[in-house]
């Protein structure tokens, strides 16, 4: 599938409103591929989006799954009174700090009644026995890890592609457990050490992702062996894209460094460096689904000290272009790389 895209290319799903129809449908269209982020909303809104996008293009384009984790152990009621002070001074409600599955075997179905070319899974692995039944169906499995040893459980349970994550990687890490940024937690790869050394583990096509920007940075992870590149922070800044103003004004800035954190969600994930981040970070529970309820409508308020301002190391790089031209011009410079570079050792 991967393989023979006309680009190289792909556009993250991006929860959260940024990954629209439109966006995926321009990537799709300009030669590379779209996804749609299934995370965070309803099964009706998930199949309004699978059947916008499929109007605006007849290219392939995928869903991506959030898959549930277990629900939290840990005490997090001191959390819950730091956010609702933080609410306070911004005239907001904290949310009802609930676990859930984010509806994950609805949107399953869903997908599987669609048949949906590509489906990727985050958070975790999904049962051996859906993938069976996608396959079925002749969806192509991608599974997003962040180590060998979660490339190697992928694996495990019949992934037809694994989605190499770095730790440069605007928003949320895929690991399958809340790991790597606690002292003695696991290991933060960057995103070519992570693809050398799930390579290394696995035979199976790789994705790269994590901080790519540039055709050059696309050049560096076909040549360590993946099929192809995924950019989310790059299509932040499209027209198409479902960025609120404030996190775009605040990614053209591109003044503030980023951070990874668990204070909007409960979950590792990279953002610029803001008010609430700074004060709750250290604070923040291992609570996923809890804490993301919880700061939901803090977030919401729209004002840039408390919102998740989710962006890649590499932000700054990030451009207004509409999607297609970013595929195109990604395009351009990896062949100009590749020329060069062809030129280059034939000179000798
Ligand atoms: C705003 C935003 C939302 C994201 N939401 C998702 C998501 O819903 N599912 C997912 O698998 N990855 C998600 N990601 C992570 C991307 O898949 C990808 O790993 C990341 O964007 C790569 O790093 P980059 O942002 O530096 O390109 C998101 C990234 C961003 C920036």
């Amino acid at each position: 599938m991967f393989h023979t895209l006309a680009v190289p290319v792909i556009a993250a799903p991006m929860a959260g409103g940024a990954s629209t129809p439109e966006l995926v449908a321009a990537v799709s269209d300009a030669g590379g591929f779209g996804f749609l982020a299934a995370g965070y909303i309803t099964v009706e809104q998930l199949a309004e989006k699978i059947t916008q996008t499929s109007q605006l293009t007849s290219k392939p384009f995928g869903v991506n799954l959030f898959v549930p984790g277990t629900r939290p152990t840990a005490d997090i009621s001191s959390y819950v009174d730091r956010v609702t002070a933080c609410a306070e001074k911004v005239g907001a409600v904290p949310g009802d700090p609930r676990w859930d599955d984010d509806n994950y075997a609805a949107k399953l179905e869903l997908v599987l009644a669609l048949r949906v070319p590509v489906v990727s899974f985050t958070f975790g692995l999904p049962d051996a026995d859906d993938v069976q039944r996608l396959k079925a169906t002749g969806t192509t499995i991608v599974v997003t890890v962040t180590t060998p040893s979660e490339a190697r459980q992928a694996q495990q349970i019949g992934a037809d592609v694994l989605c190499v994550q770095g730790a440069d990687a605007g928003a949320h890490r895929g690991t399958f457990t809340d790991d790597g940024i606690s002292p003695g937690g696991g290991e933060l790869y960057g995103t070519l050490a992570a693809l050398t050394l799930v390579r290394n583990t696995v035979d199976l096509p790789v994705i790269a992702t994590g901080g790519l920007m540039r055709g050059a940075d696309v050049a560096a992870v076909l040549a360590a062996g993946a099929v192809a590149a995924q950019l989310g922070t790059a299509f932040l800044g499209c027209p198409e894209a479902g960025t609120t103003a404030v996190h775009r004004e605040a990614l053209a800035e591109g003044a503030r460094r980023t951070a990874l954190t668990r204070a909007f969600t409960g979950r590792p994930a990279r953002g610029l460096v803001n008010r609430f981040l700074i004060e709750n970070s250290v604070h923040a529970p291992a609570a996923y689904p809890n804490v993301h309820h919880l700061t939901k409508p803090v977030r919401a308020t729209g004002e840039l000290e408390v919102m998740s301002l989710w962006a890649g190391t590499t932000y700054p790089l990030a451009t207004a272009e509409p999607a297609a031209d970013i595929v195109r011009r990604l395009h351009a410079e990896l062949t100009d790389v590749v020329n060069s570079l062809a030129e280059r050792f034939q000179r000798g």
